[in-house]
């Protein structure tokens, strides 16, 4: 049976770059999965959130407000299990086994610890680096079949297979699945506004290259209308935009925020400029992200009802996880 299992880090809000890559991805994979009998389960990565200083407070407004965001975005807890993560312990009583079975010289292959430690890597957290042992543990806890990520967590879901590989085989067991990451076709990885060789994230330098769930009308439009590009119309084919990666990063959003293809996109703007696309681009975000801003604008007056959701959710995720957990540990010769 399938069982989706996704999260995301409340280190911020949503931006374009995780609501195409994955936010969109989880909201269409809830009525495909759940028709055909599967299970969708999403979850807000609060623990890794403490792998990168965050203040208390912010961490706990970040997290109300992720959960709104993901509800107003489509994801409906009375269908889906949306939980936080802390809120099931079984997530770190797995990592910590699964310490046990990660080789550190799969770690020091993460790409993203390279980048996010950058130069100050003794100075990093031991949780940033062990960050996808924590990750693994997410999917594995509940034999997720698929995940839905955006391209940049692959690596970490490989990490996953291989740990529930090494697992299964020291211990003789059948006990994980290995978890299958599904990236999203439409929009595998979005660039910053500003540079399009940096993937959108919400430690960019400028905040015009980052566009926010929480973004008035104005605000998209006009970080939209000012993305960099170059001067040159748009090719009659999506592969003529080769080396073009500003004007294909907004080709890509274009093309996902309209659910068609860049193909499409491309042909229908063909031998038109810029000061055409990025307008009618700006137009579709407002139009698509709009009513998601003012829905959860909506929710979060109740923050109370915010949190009993995550409560419900967690209720049913630790009841999955309790036993799958005493399972690994009863595998391990641990007396529970
Ligand atoms: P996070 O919180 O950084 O991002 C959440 C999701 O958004 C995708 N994403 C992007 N996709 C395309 N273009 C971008 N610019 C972009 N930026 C972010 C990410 O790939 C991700 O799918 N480690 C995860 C959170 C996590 C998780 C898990 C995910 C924790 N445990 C278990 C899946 C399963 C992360 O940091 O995502």
């Amino acid at each position: 049976n399938m069982r989706v299992v996704s999260g995301i880090k409340p280190t911020g809000n949503l931006h374009l770059g995780n609501y195409l890559g994955a936010v969109k991805q989880w909201v269409a994979m809830q009525d495909q999965i759940l028709s055909q009998g599967g299970e969708t389960m999403y979850f807000i990565a609060d623990l890794h959130g403490l792998t990168e200083w965050i203040a208390p407070a912010d961490l706990r407004a970040n997290t109300i407000e992720m959960t709104a965001t993901l509800v107003a975005a489509g994801i409906d807890p009375e269908r889906s299990i949306l939980f936080n993560q802390a809120r099931v312990p079984q997530h770190s009583e797995l990592s910590c086994l699964l310490n046990n079975v990660a080789r550190v010289g799969w770690l020091n292959r993460m790409t993203q610890f390279k980048d996010k430690a950058g130069k100050n890597r003794e100075g990093a957290s031991v949780g940033l680096y062990d960050y996808p042992v924590l990750m693994a543990a997410d999917v594995l806890l509940y034999n997720a079949t698929h995940v839905p990520v955006g391209e940049d967590q692959k690596q970490h879901l490989e990490l996953a297979r291989d740990i529930a590989t090494k697992f299964n085989a020291d211990y003789e067991t059948e006990l994980f699945t290995l978890p299958a990451p599904l990236v999203s076709q439409a929009a595998p990885r979005i660039m910053s506004l500003r540079d399009a060789g940096a993937k959108m994230s919400k430690s960019n330098p400028s905040e015009q290259s980052v566009v926010k769930l929480i973004d008035s009308d104005e605000v998209i439009a006009d970080k939209f209308r000012r993305a960099k590009t170059d001067p040159d119309l748009l090719p009659e084919t999506w592969e003529e935009l080769g080396s073009r990666p500003e004007a294909r990063n907004l080709v890509t959003i274009f093309a996902a925020l309209a659910d068609r293809t860049t193909a499409e996109v491309v042909a229908e703007y063909a031998g038109k400029g810029f000061g055409q696309f990025k307008p009618a681009l700006a137009d579709l975000a407002v139009a698509k992200l709009g009513p998601i801003r003012d829905e959860m604008t909506r929710l979060l007056a109740d923050q109370g009802a915010i949190d009993a959701i995550l409560e419900r959710g967690a209720e049913r995720a630790r009841e999955l996880a309790a036993p799958l957990l005493r399972r690994a540990q009863e595998a391990m010769g641990l007396l529970v």
